[in-house]
C-alpha cells in the first residue's frame, strides 16, 4: 500500500485537494472527519462517542481514530495508492500506522498557511449535507446561491465552523503539529507545499509530488 498523508491546519486545504485527486486521479481517499460526520448522522456508536469532542474543537481519542483507519485500510489491495486527510493527527496515531496498523507512510505533505488565511477559509465554508461537496462563499462559490452543483441540495454549515469553535480548532491544531513534524521529519519523508495559492496551482503541485 501506497499511503500519502496530509499535513495542515484546519482549512488549508487538504479535503479539497484529496477530492479532486481521487475523483480525477484514482487515489483512495480517507477523510476522518468525513468519516466521523458519517457516522455520527447514521448514529453509529463510534459517532455518539466522537460528537462532543468535534463540536467542541477538540480530538477525537487515539484509540477510536486509530481503530477507525485500521478498518478502512484492511481490506485494501497492496497495490492502493491511499491518501489519508486528517490522520494521523498527533504522534501516537503516527506511531499506530506504523505499529499497530503495519503500513509505512511514503510521503508526509504539509500543507503550510498563514493563520490569518485560515479563518476566513473556515467560517465561509459551505458543504453538501448529501454529497458532501465543500464550497466558499466567496473564493468558491456554488454557481446557484447556496445550492450544491452537484446535487442541488441545499448547502449547510459545518457545526463546528462557527469562529468560535475555529479558534479551538486551531489552537488544538498548534499543540500537536510541531510533534508531527518532527516525526516525519526525522524519517526524512515530509514535503512542505505552499497552500494559500489557487486550487489548481497547488493540485498540480501535489501531483508532480506523488508521481515521483
Ligand atoms: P476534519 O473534518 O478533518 O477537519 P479539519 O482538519 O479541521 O480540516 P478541515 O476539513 O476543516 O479543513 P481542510 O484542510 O480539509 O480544508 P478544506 O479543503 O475543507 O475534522 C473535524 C473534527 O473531527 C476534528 O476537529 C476532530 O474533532 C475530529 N477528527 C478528525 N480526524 C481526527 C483525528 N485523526 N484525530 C482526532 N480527531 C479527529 O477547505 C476549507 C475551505 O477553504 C473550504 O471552504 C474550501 O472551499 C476553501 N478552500 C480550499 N482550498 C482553497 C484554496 N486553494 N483557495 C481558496 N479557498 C480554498
Amino acid at each position: 500500500m501506497n499511503i500519502t498523508v496530509f499535513l495542515g491546519a484546519p482549512g488549508s486545504g487538504k479535503g479539497t485537494q484529496a477530492k479532486q485527486l481521487s475523483e480525477n486521479f484514482g487515489f483512495v481517499h480517507f477523510s476522518t472527519g468525513d468519516m466521523l460526520r458519517t457516522s455520527i448522522k447514521e448514529m453509529k456508536p463510534v459517532g455518539l462517542k466522537a460528537k462532543s469532542f468535534m463540536d467542541q474543537g477538540n480530538l477525537v481519542p487515539d484509540g477510536v481514530m486509530i481503530e477507525l483507519i485500521e478498518e478502512a485500510l484492511d481490506p485494501l489491495s497492496d497495490n492502493a495508492d491511499v491518501l489519508l486527510d486528517g490522520f494521523p493527527r498527533t504522534v501516537p496515531q503516527a506511531e499506530a500506522l506504523d505499529s499497530k496498523i503495519k503500513t509505512t507512510v511514503a510521503k508526509a505533505i504539509n500543507f503550510n498557511i498563514p493563520d490569518s488565511i485560515l479563518i476566513t477559509r473556515l467560517t465561509g465554508r459551505r458543504i453538501c449535507p448529501n454529497c458532501g461537496e465543500s464550497f466558499h462563499l466567496v473564493f468558491i462559490p456554488p454557481l446557484k446561491l447556496n445550492t450544491c452543483n452537484r446535487c442541488s441540495s441545499t448547502l449547510i454549515q459545518r457545526t463546528d465552523d462557527s469562529e468560535a469553535v475555529v479558534l479551538r480548532r486551531l489552537e488544538v491544531f498548534k499543540s500537536q503539529n510541531q510533534g508531527l513534524l518532527d516525526y516525519f521529519g526525522n524519517r526524512k519523508n515530509i514535503i512542505t507545499i505552499e497552500a494559500d495559492r489557487a486550487v489548481a496551482c497547488v493540485q498540480k503541485e501535489l501531483l508532480s509530488i506523488l508521481k515521483h
